[in-house]
This record gives structure tokens, sequence and C-alpha cells, in this order.
């Protein structure tokens, strides 16, 4: 194609229209970008206690800053082969006793029963499930008493919280396992379930274990 006097001025015409609309569009951003917002950690009068940056929601869970301690692992200073913690770690009021017996109640009563006994509506298909496995009761130490835990020097009515929160957390410890090969499907570590696995918060966990602890002090009136 020739270029010719009159195409050439209409792509310089056609370029000066665009870098108009250039100037005038690129002005348009101003007004959104000049919008009340909040800059990290500045100020804010718009919450009382003046701070922008909203607190956690409760039962936030961290996905990155987990801290390995005797709260996440019941173990003493969260040490995977140290001995299991005696006490609960977290303060126990009656807002977290009533905040474990309502735990107890969803995640752990359809076994081992509402009043402890090891006889909640799911005990007794477990029991003729073919897996040999009776819902054992929590809450009567009478009942706990000389029932060996596989793989410890303890028995069930004196093991320590730490070893409740241990179960709850990863599962019962198989007595087949063989830690000379990988941890796979085949070789369990753990088996049965972990009964509180899918309680994201922790002290919840915990609060259950006040409440067994307090029901076995106090064992509920049968009926
Ligand atoms: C699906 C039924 C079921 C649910 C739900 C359940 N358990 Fe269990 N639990 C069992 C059975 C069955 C056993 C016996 C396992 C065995 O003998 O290997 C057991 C054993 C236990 C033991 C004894 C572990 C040991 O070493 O002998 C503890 C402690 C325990 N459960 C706590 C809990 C707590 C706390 C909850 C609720 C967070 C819970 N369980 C929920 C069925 C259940």
């Amino acid at each position: 194609m020739q270029v010719t006097k009159t195409s050439l001025r209409r792509m310089v015409a056609r370029i000066m229209v665009l870098g108009l609309f250039a100037i005038i569009f690129s002005a348009c951003h101003l007004e959104m970008y000049d919008q009340p917002k909040n800059n990290a950690l500045t100020a804010s009068d718009f919450f009382s206690n003046g701070s922008s940056a909203r607190p956690l929601i409760d039962g936030t869970v961290s996905r990155t800053g987990l801290k390995i301690d005797a709260r996440t692992t019941g173990r003493e200073n969260g040490d995977p082969i140290a001995a299991y913690v005696t006490t609960n770690p977290i303060t126990i009021d009656e807002a977290v006793m009533a905040r474990g017996q309502a735990r107890y109640k969803i995640y752990c009563a359809s076994c081992h029963g509402e009043k402890g006994n090891g006889k909640g509506p799911a005990a007794g298909p477990i029991s003729k499930g073919g897996l040999g496995l009776k819902v054992p009761a929590l809450f009567y130490v009478d009942q706990l008493t000389g029932k060996a835990v596989t793989n410890e020097t303890f028995t069930l009515d004196q093991a320590p919280d730490g070893y409740y929160f241990s179960t709850i957390t990863h599962g019962v410890p198989n007595t087949k396992y063989d830690p000379t090969k990988p941890q796979t499907a085949d070789n369990p570590k753990y088996t049965m379930f972990p009964a509180a696995f899918r309680i994201q918060n922790i002290d919840d966990r915990w609060a259950i274990i006040a409440y067994i602890r307090e029901m076995q002090n106090n064992p509920p009136a049968q009926k």
C-alpha cells in the first residue's frame, strides 16, 4: 500500500484521539483510588477500640503457626517420645466444663453413652460388627479399673489426660505396628477412629477430657 498524504494525516489524527482517550480515562481511577479504606495497622475511628485490625473470631485455627507443646500434643513439652501430661493444660472453669459436656454429647455419646457407660446407641452395632470391639465405659472408674491400654504400662482408669488427648486425636495405638516399616494403610501406627480429629479447636478436645475427668470423680446416676 502506498502511503499517501491523506492516509498519513488520518493515522496521526487517530493516534492523537487515542492518546486523548488514554489521558481522559486514566484520570477516572482517582475516584476509586481515593475511596475510604484501611491500610494495615492504621488507626480507625469506626471501631470502638480504635484499631482497624479486627480481632480473630473465636475458634480461629492457624494453618501455619501451630505451636508444638503440651497443649497441642498431650506430651511433656510437645516431645513425641516424652511422657503424657498428667494435668489438663487449659484453665478449667464452668464455661469450659459446659463446653466439654456439649462436645462430649456430640462427638462421643453415640458410642460411649451419654452417661459414659459405654452403651451409646451405636455401641451395640459396633460390638456385633465382627471387629470384636466393645466400646469401653469412660466415666465408671470401677469398669475401667485394670483395663489394659495398648502399648502402655498404665491401665485405662489411670491413663493420664495426655493419653486421652492422644487417643481422641490420633486413634488407639496399633499393637501390630511395625516401626521398621513405613507408616501406611497396611502398617498403621494407630487404629480405630481419632474421635476428636475433626474438632479443629484443640481446647475443645481438652474441654471434653476435663468433662470426662469430672464425671469420673462424680459418676452420673444410671437411669
Ligand atoms: C464410633 C464410636 C465411638 C465414638 C464416636 C467414640 N468412641 Fe471412643 N472408643 C470406641 C471403641 C469401640 C473403643 C475401644 C477401642 C478398642 O478396644 O480398640 C473406644 C475407646 C476409647 C478410649 C480408650 C482407648 C484405649 O486405649 O483403650 C478412649 C479414652 C475413648 N474411646 C475416648 C473417646 C472420646 C473422648 C470420644 C469423643 C471425642 C470417643 N471416644 C468417641 C468407640 C467410639
